[in-house]
């Protein structure tokens, strides 16, 4: 027998029913903030991601699905989808639109992680990135916009903020914290006395209970922000709290993806385990011109749809649809042109097969449809489809032909 390889899962019912319930309504709710759906290759050149996550970020460092193709390309299954995103704005000139432009995405991301509960090698992100817009107030978009998209589902979280700075304040940040760090040294683990030299700020984000502790006198960036950092942070900070939408910030928030600047973000929940962030984001406002184009700002988010789904309630998502059975034999045909007719318009399941009454309300539940629709002597000497509505509970009778109308 061969089996799926380690990490990767098919999407079976019930959860494909709740990953299709998702994409619709992610997306709907994208729409209505102004993105456009787009797709971009799931195969890229690993430069790409090199250059944008960083080659210092565990990500691309250990965690990537590389290879050389029959033409000698080095290329890699995309690990997140911005870095592609951002490089098909460059190649299509939108940069040189000058205009804002909102794109949103679904689809597989690969990464060559320690398979656990919550963490994947493929997994599937629904993210939005949204182009040439520097005002703050789009920080908060994106965010309310993730806000609304969890809400819909009914998805309890926690929001958690931090700046990461820019190219003026970061730098002498990290001298600062390098020179920290290196006094502990001895007492840090392993990868935090390698983060030293490749990616200091990433210690923040250790898990290890002992770094923790010798990083809580440690310099933090909020109180190194450049003034346009800061001002743009507190902005973000009065606009929610205007808003009423509550958050944390989180000095120890510094994301895995070495491209932030600015506002970075979390919605973590309580409820999905030790991999608790649902979805994650913040701004890249260097990015697209580090990828050849014209600077531009950047900011989106993307949300690890496995652990959402995780966390939607079976009873959360809409019924919609018919099934129809027949209870006579005579019926069986009736039903298969009326069901041909109605599909035009709605899903309809048909039974081929004449089945009792409570069996065919039986299967229509089974089958997660809204509505079951039966025929048997009674209905085909009056004209009639017997309907049950499943949700409300309500049955009647219809004439055939209004039925398909
Ligand atoms: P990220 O934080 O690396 O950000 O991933 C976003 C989300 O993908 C995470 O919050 C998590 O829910 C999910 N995720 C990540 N790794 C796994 C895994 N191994 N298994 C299951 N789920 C996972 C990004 O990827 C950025 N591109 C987000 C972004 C868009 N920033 C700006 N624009």
């Amino acid at each position: 027998m061969i089996n799926a390889l380690r990490g990767m899962k098919d999407i079976l019912p019930p959860q494909n029913e709740k990953f299709e319930y998702f994409i619709k309504n992610a997306s709907r709710i994208a729409k209505n903030y102004g993105f456009e759906y787009i797709e971009t290759p799931i195969l890229e050149e690993t430069v790409l991601f090199k250059r944008s996550v960083g080659e210092s970020s565990d990500i691309v460092g250990k965690e990537m699905y590389e290879f050389v193709d029959k033409g000698g390309n080095n290329v890699c299954l995309r690990p997140e989808g911005t870095a592609g995103v951002v490089r098909c704005f460059v190649q299509n000139k939108f940069d040189r639109i000058g205009s804002v432009k909102r794109f949103f995405y679904y689809g597989p991301m690969f990464r060559y992680e320690r398979p656990q509960k919550g963490r994947l090698r493929e997994f599937h992100q629904f993210g939005v990135e949204c182009f040439g817009e520097d005002s703050p107030f789009e920080d908060v978009n994106i965010i309310l916009m993730l806000k609304d998209i969890l809400d819909f589902f009914g998805i309890k979280y926690t929001l958690k903020i931090n700046s990461l700075g820019c190219d003026k304040c970061l730098p002498p940040f990290r001298d600062n914290l390098v020179k920290f760090l290196t006094d502990i040294e001895d007492g840090l683990c392993d990868d935090c006395k390698r983060r030293i030299k490749t990616n200091p700020i990433r210690v923040f984000d250790c898990k290890n209970k002992n770094c923790q502790n010798l990083l809580k006198d440690a310099p933090r960036l909020g109180s190194m922000l450049c003034d346009e950092c800061f001002e743009s942070f507190e902005f973000v900070k009065k606009t929610l709290d205007s808003l009423a939408v509550p958050y944390e910030v989180d000095s120890n928030l510094v994301r895995g993806l070495d491209y932030y600047t600015k506002t970075a973000f979390e919605f973590v929940s309580g409820d999905i385990g030790a991999q608790n962030a649902v979805a994650g984001g913040g701004r890249y406002d260097k990015l697209v011109e580090f990828l050849g184009g014209r600077a531009t700002a950047g900011i989106g988010f993307a949300i690890g749809i496995e652990r959402l789904l995780d966390l939607i309630e079976p009873d959360k998502i809409e019924k919609d649809g018919y099934y129809m059975g027949a209870l006579d034999e005579n019926a069986l045909s009736i039903i298969f042109k009326i069901g041909y007719k109605k599909r035009k318009k709605e899903k309809v399941e048909i039974a081929y097969k004449t089945k009792s009454l409570k069996a065919h309300l039986k299967a229509a539940d089974k089958k997660g449809v809204r509505y079951c629709a039966v025929i048997g002597e009674n209905e085909i000497n009056e004209g009639k489809v017997w309907v049950k509505d499943l949700l409300k509970k309500e049955e009647y009778s219809i004439d055939i032909d209004k039925f398909s109308e």
